[in-house]
């Protein structure tokens, strides 16, 4: 939704940049700003800075820079949604939508409610945990399983005793309702008696958190062989598995490389004991889109690292293409011997993960790994068709990468190199969606994300003409509202344009709906263009004029081809063509 001018204006007049920051970080003055060590990278001295006058800070060490929202975005991680949701709660503000809107109230203060509760109940279960004789099954199968007490109070993992009321009966006594429960997750309703029980009994529990720390869930393992395994929260009116994340929590405030995509509690736990702390779980399900989101506002790069078995490598696959669509890259890590990382880490170590992470797989590599396991390559048979299916596959990649994959293809059916890219070039390659365009340069990086190259030029120009009003002057001069493609980065260019000094990014932003506030508040984060704002507008400037250049010519070209041309329509297309080609040398 969109936020109001009015309501945003207010917004930003309340939340004072010096303020907010200072929550974070002690400020000190030095002639007309405030400064500190930034607290969205390591430093020693301070480079960040916090200018009162304009309310807006920039740290010259790491380029981050922006207002109090674009702050609070990149401290706490957070969308620019979410960043105006906290700030309006800090300030008491209501939300737009929800002034004089009691039911969405309710929804809000029913949520609370089970976060509490659930936060009793995690309570309650670590406490049985701990307790010499209700706990003493419960904490000899977590020592069989190498779960120290600093593990169990990390993970907070607690045990639901065997008892069919005990969880009911305290929390009833602490004031929830039956149905507050049973809404949690926590009490299972039993239609047709018309009674209801606790819903976890005799098994280990993993709470599960949100990013924000609140208690959502549980998971709840058997301490033997029994089936299920698990038993988890299902979807509740503050859980729902798709879009969380195990682990995530935990790293709510750290700069990671990379984070490690696992299948279960057991492995995030396992890998953190050993020493590889920056593991999460999609636990057991499918990766989602959301999940791929949530990982996205974390690090540019995921190692995918589940179970060795054919099921984990099944839903490997299958996330793979999620996170790539988000714009991560991806690492495949794969375990020998069917064994999960749980497993892998206790027998090989730290050490032993570090290298099989040295050594993951790309996307493409992985792929044809998997791919050859639909053939039997012991048979000649077999080696030929996988060999046809890999090249088609290879040949849609991008050239310089073909090479790598080919000779990959050549160690698994010995096939020569020769023979293997003829084929290739024969199947006309199978479109992998690897094969766009890339422009030379410093964009080179981003698109390999599989971004449009040319959104990523058009939001750089932006963010240079914010950061710099001679950029924006001299982009005025350059008449770029005509030179945009994106119509969300050219009604903004308009915008500032017109309002000059007066524009501000955030308010701009929240006055725009769903997806168009999603493309402009990526102008936010380009930092490429701060360093040097007016040599950067300028070469985005460049591009963009070839650019369109380029495909008036191609338009013309095409023209050229139609079979009904006459000879005069051709010359005068020849002309032009001839015209605007000259003119661009
Ligand atoms: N899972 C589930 N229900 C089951 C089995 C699995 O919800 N009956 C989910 C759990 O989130 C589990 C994940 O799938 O963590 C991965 O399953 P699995 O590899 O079987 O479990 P592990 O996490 O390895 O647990 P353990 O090592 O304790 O067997
Ligand atoms: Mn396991």
């Amino acid at each position: 939704m969109a936020f109001p001018s009015a309501w945003l204006d207010e917004l930003l007049h309340k939340n004072d940049i010096v303020s907010v920051v200072s929550d974070y970080v002690e400020l000190k003055p030095k002639g007309r700003k405030l400064w500190a060590c930034c607290p969205l990278h390591g430093e020693k001295t301070p480079s960040f800075s916090v200018s009162p006058d304009k309310q807006l800070f920039y740290c010259f060490g790491c380029h981050a820079g922006g207002t109090v929202i674009q702050f609070l975005m990149d401290m706490e991680r957070l969308t620019f949604y979410e960043a105006v949701q906290q700030l309006a709660n800090r300030v008491n503000m209501e939300l737009p939508n929800e002034i004089n809107d009691r039911e969405m109230q309710r929804q809000r203060a029913y949520k609370k409610r089970i976060i509490e509760a659930n936060k009793e109940a995690a309570r309650y279960y670590s406490s049985c945990f701990l307790n010499p004789a209700i706990g003493k099954d419960a904490q000899a199968y977590a020592m069989r399983r190498g779960l120290t007490s600093e593990i169990v109070t990390r993970f907070g993992i607690g045990y639901a005793p065997d008892t069919w009321d005990s969880l009911l009966k305290l929390l009833k006594s602490k004031g929830y309702s039956e149905k507050e429960l049973v809404d949690a997750g926590l009490l299972v309703h039993n239609t047709e008696r018309n009674t209801v029980y606790d819903a976890f009994r005799g098994r280990l529990i993993f709470p599960i958190l949100g990013v924000n720390g609140d208690v959502l869930g549980f998971g709840a393992r058997v301490m033997g062989d029994e089936k299920p395994k698990y038993i988890n929260t299902g979807d509740t009116p503050v859980y729902n598995k798709r879009n969380n994340l195990y682990g995530l929590y935990l790293h709510k405030n750290e700069k990671l490389d990379d984070l490690i995509m696992v299948e279960g509690y057991m492995d995030v736990i396992g890998l953190y004991k050993a020493g590889v702390k920056n593991a999460v779980a999609s636990l057991g399900t499918a990766l989602t889109q959301q999940q791929a989101r949530l990982l996205k506002r974390y690090v540019e790069k995921v190692y995918i690292a589940y179970d060795g078995d054919a099921a984990g490598q099944n839903a490997m696959v299958r996330g793979l293409d999620i996170l790539k669509t988000e714009g991560l890259e991806v690492r495949v890590i794969t375990f020998p011997d069917d064994l999960d990382p749980d497993e892998y880490v206790q027998i090989y170590g730290k050490d032993g993960f570090d290298r099989l992470k040295e050594n993951a797989l790309s996307l493409n590599a992985f792929k044809l790994e998997a791919m050859a396991k639909g053939y039997d390559l012991n048979d000649e048979n077999g080696r030929e068709r996988y060999a046809k299916a890999a090249c088609a596959f290879v040949a849609g990649l991008q050239p310089i990468e073909q090479e790598r994959y080919y000779k990959q293809i050549a160690k698994k059916t010995g096939y020569a190199l020769e023979a293997l890219e003829a084929q290739g070039v024969r199947s006309g390659g199978i479109q992998t969606g690897e094969s766009k365009p890339m422009i030379r340069g410093g964009f080179r990086r981003r698109v390999e994300t599989g971004e449009d190259p040319r959104d990523i030029i058009e939001r750089t120009l932006i963010a240079a003409c914010l950061h710099d009003k001679r950029a924006l002057g001299h982009a005025m001069e350059a008449h770029a509202e005509e030179l945009f493609r994106n119509t969300v980065y050219e009604t903004m260019f308009r915008a500032m344009s017109e309002q000059g000094s007066a524009f501000l990014p955030a308010k701009y932003i929240g006055g725009l709906e769903g997806k168009d506030a999603e493309t402009a508040s990526a102008v936010l984060r380009e930092d490429e263009a701060i360093e040097n704002a007016v040599e950067s507008a300028a070469d985005c400037i460049r591009r963009m004029k070839r650019e369109n250049e380029e495909e008036e010519i191609a338009k013309l070209q095409a023209i050229l081809k139609k079979p009904d041309l006459t000879a005069e329509e051709r010359n005068a297309v020849l002309k032009e063509i001839t015209e605007r080609i000259r003119a661009n040398k």
